[in-house]
């Protein structure tokens, strides 16, 4: 009976006045206080009263801040962490703290954070990452922090910044964002006119310039002369061979996207075909057409070359390489793509192309020749459709393209987002 009542008082005890040791728990202005700064603290204690709403940790030892880290404090809003150790916020670290209004996690060691956590920090008021090692903010992180008036980033390793970042902080009035490694490309001019425009206060602009590229270095963003930047553009072309020569079997299809933008936008080829989906870096080839070292090609000649000036080769085109060609290109402002569909008719057969639908040779002139039914006119520029007609091997003289043209003259008007359904006619 007398052990039970210990046992009673304990817990009682321990519910008045539950602090973990290191620290000091008081209650001020009706507010909970925790304060165990400077402490040299390597972990955060357990045992705080769970409706503490001011936590101070500053000046330990903090190496990290793990998942559930501040579990048993749900109610804070005020949370102190500067100076530490810190170099890793792990995921789910922050996110239970839905009421927080302050946050100061400056002046640690940060390069990774949870950015995801923010989204449910909502009435946050006051968030300071100054002095860490930041390099990168995903484009929507603070999309949540509707109510953030302060944002102190300055002193990190930021070089970019994807446009639009800070739109959704409708409520902010200062941005400290000085002293980061600015890489004064095309990408960061969305900043600049951004800056000028904005009525938050933003100190230090001086202090706010680019390290590179080396003729820019030091120069203030708010400075910065205009650059030459444009989003990529691409236009698709194709030529089914080189000199009008027949097609047969075993002709090599040449596609041909013709890139604009600054910076030089980078080129990806997608290929989808019955069989599957190919991304292509390009190029994956040389001038000789032979694969890249640390290319993913087996050995020798990839199926799809990819070339450093923007044509696609694909030898021996067959059946199986039948499908959809889109090329993409991407730069820092942007990106643009465009797409062909392209089928194989082969002698005899008529055929199907890849959206489904039937065409048909016809004989013309005593001919045997292929032509496209009335009905499968394209409707809209997703439907760009080639269809390539394969002749019977036979003499060379035998092949013709549309209207009599030779192919290589064709090639010029097939610039596709035109919805042109092209045709070549073999005959034989
Ligand atoms: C917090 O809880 C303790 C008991 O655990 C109580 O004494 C104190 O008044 C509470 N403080 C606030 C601000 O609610
Ligand atoms: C987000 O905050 C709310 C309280 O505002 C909380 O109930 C919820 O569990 C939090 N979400 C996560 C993922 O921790
Ligand atoms: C690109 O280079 C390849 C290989 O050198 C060549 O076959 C192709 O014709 C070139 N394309 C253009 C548009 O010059």
């Amino acid at each position: 009976m007398r052990a039970l009542c210990l046992l009673c008082w304990a817990v009682l005890l321990n519910l008045v006045q539950a602090c973990p040791d290191p620290c000091d728990c008081g209650e001020k202005y009706g507010f909970q206080i925790a304060d165990c700064a400077y402490r040299d603290l390597e972990g955060v204690p357990p045992g705080f009263p769970a409706n503490v709403t001011t936590l101070s940790l500053s000046a330990n030892r903090l190496p990290g801040l793990p998942e559930g880290a501040f579990r048993e404090v749900p109610l804070l809003q005020s949370l102190w962490l500067a100076h530490n150790e810190i170099r890793s916020v792990a995921v789910g670290a922050l996110a239970p703290l839905g009421q927080l209004k302050s946050l100061d996690l400056s002046h640690n060691l940060i390069s990774e954070f949870a950015w995801s956590d923010l989204h449910n920090l909502s009435a946050l008021q006051l968030l300071k990452m100054d002095s860490n090692e930041l390099s990168f903010i995903p484009r929507d992180a603070f999309r949540s922090l509707h109510a953030l008036r302060s944002l102190q980033l300055n002193h990190n390793r930021l070089h970019a910044l994807a446009e639009g970042t800070f739109a959704p902080l409708t409520a902010l009035s200062h941005l400290q964002i000085n002293d980061n490694p600015f890489d004064c490309t095309c990408g960061i001019v969305w900043f600049k006119t951004w800056a000028l425009a904005t009525a938050v206060s933003i100190p230090e602009q001086d202090n706010i310039a680019c390290t590179s590229p080396h003729v820019l270095k030091g120069t203030p963003l708010s400075r910065l002369p205009p650059l030459p930047c444009s989003a990529p553009s691409v236009q698709l072309s194709y030529q089914p061979s080189q000199d009008g020569a027949e097609l047969r079997p075993g002709f090599v299809l040449a596609l041909h996207c013709d890139v604009d933008g600054q910076p030089v936008p980078q080129l990806h080829w997608h290929v989808h075909t019955p069989g599957g989906t190919v991304e292509i870096t390009s190029p994956n080839v040389g001038t000789d057409g032979r694969a890249l070292p640390g290319a993913l090609a087996a050995s020798g000649r990839p199926r799809f070359q990819a070339f450093a000036n923007g044509s696609l080769l694909i030898p021996d085109f067959g059946k199986l390489e039948e499908g959809t060609y889109s090329c993409l290109a991407t730069n820092e402002l942007g990106s643009a793509e465009s797409s062909v569909n392209v089928a194989l008719a082969t002698p005899g057969e008529g055929g199907e192309d890849v959206v489904g639908r039937k065409f048909h040779s016809k004989a013309v002139e005593g001919k045997g020749c292929y032509t496209v039914d009335n009905e499968v006119q394209p409707s809209g520029p997703e439907d760009n459709v080639v269809i390539i007609y394969l002749s019977r091997a036979g003499p060379p003289e035998a092949a013709i393209a549309a209207e009599g043209k030779p192919a290589q003259q064709l090639s010029g008007m097939l610039l596709l987002g035109q919805s042109l359904l092209v045709l070549f006619l073999a005959c034989f």
